[in-house]
């Protein structure tokens, strides 16, 4: 079978771009054919922008929810993962998918805050408990539901699901970071988001936003004096070896959110997005199941190439971080859902 690319571009840019990729149309024929009789039709493959390693755990259980996907579908459907931010970084996924040039995503959640305020919530510190928690809650749709689909009719993106980021710390590279006093002075890389720059600042220190493709070379030239991330992460990008001083801050447990195009969405016959429903649930459990073991090694192999990690005084971050709360959560839906959150951890 010959197996044909999907590319999604919006007007005059889809007719060149369908020429000369040889690609099949907006998906209309794969929807027919996939609601028909069954029978196998040249596969729709989904691009996927990814911003981290094939060693990392979203990787491998993206990778697998393709698999998975283009079995259960009989081919019709299929995921091709890019890491490595070959195609380029979060803040352009956001308009790839938009406009359908892709149709799949990871961003993290800041990512998201700059369309809609209410996604602010996924990054603050003390929402989620653990990553427990934070798992039940992205995946009730009672509670989390109007946030995903917030974003179809204003930018054309839905919203899969989430994937946790586990436990965020702060690295450096010039010695651990016991209280946030200790930070005064230093250049910390953050997320381009409001809340990051906000959280930074009040520990004292000066945040610089970078896309996270620039981290490793920021942190070796002297850009910024260390980063905030998780053991991960910090390992499977090699911040180690620019940034050996990992302090366990753990100020907050990270969100990062599957996104998709809308109309490639509706684009499924309900047999098929049943598939995808099911392949996406596989593939959170399997990137949590992941998430705890490979924290693990990540810690150890970090440590066998040099990095130092170190309890703090998680209390005096906790404490200089706690008026984030009150300051980002300013509407009624936002503490509602807020509320809720907490709730479904006690
Ligand atoms: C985490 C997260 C990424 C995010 C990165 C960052 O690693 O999984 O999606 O881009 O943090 O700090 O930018």
């Amino acid at each position: 079978m010959r197996s044909k690319t999907r590319i999604a571009f919006l007007a005059a840019t889809a007719i060149t771009a369908l020429a000369l990729a040889g690609c099949s149309g907006t998906g209309g024929d794969n929807a027919g054919d996939s609601a028909g009789d069954g029978a196998a039709t040249s596969p729709t493959v989904m691009k996927l922008a990814l911003n981290q390693p094939e060693t990392h755990p979203s990787y491998i259980a993206l990778e697998a929810f393709g698999e998975q996907l283009k079995e259960a579908t009989d081919g019709r459907w299929d995921i091709e993962v890019h890491a490595n931010s070959t195609l380029g970084n979060q803040d352009e996924y956001l308009q790839s998918v938009s406009q359908g040039v892709i149709d799949l995503a990871i961003v993290s959640a800041p990512q998201l805050e700059n369309l809609n305020k209410e996604f602010v919530l996924f990054s603050l510190p003390k929402v989620f408990d653990n990553i427990d928690h934070q798992m039940s809650v992205l995946d009730d749709q009672e509670l989390v539901g109007d946030v995903y689909s917030s974003l179809e009719e204003s930018n054309n993106i839905s919203v899969v699901g989430g994937l946790t980021q586990g436990e965020r710390s702060i690295y450096t590279k010039d010695g651990i970071v016991e209280t946030p006093a200790d930070l005064a002075g230093k250049k910390i890389r953050v997320q381009e988001s409001p809340v990051f720059l906000a959280m930074i600042e009040a520990l004292g220190a000066s945040p610089t936003p970078l896309p996270f493709g620039d981290v490793y070379s920021g942190l070796q030239s002297g850009v910024v004096d260390g980063a905030e991330n998780n053991e991960i992460s910090y390992f499977s990008n090699k911040h180690h070896e620019v940034a050996p001083y990992f302090s366990l801050t753990r100020h907050l447990v990270g969100a990062d959110f599957l996104i998709i195009n809308s109309d490639t969405l509706a684009e499924m016959s309900d047999e098929d997005r049943a598939a995808f429903d099911e392949g996406w649930t596989a593939a959170w459990e399997h990137h949590t199941e992941l998430w705890k073991t490979d924290t693990k090694t990540a810690v150890a192999d970090a440590e066998a190439g040099g990095a130092e990690f170190a309890e703090v005084d998680t209390e005096a971050f906790a404490e200089a971080l706690e008026p984030l709360i009150d300051e980002f959560l300013t509407e009624d839906s936002q503490i509602a859902l807020y509320e809720a959150i907490r709730s479904a951890a006690e």
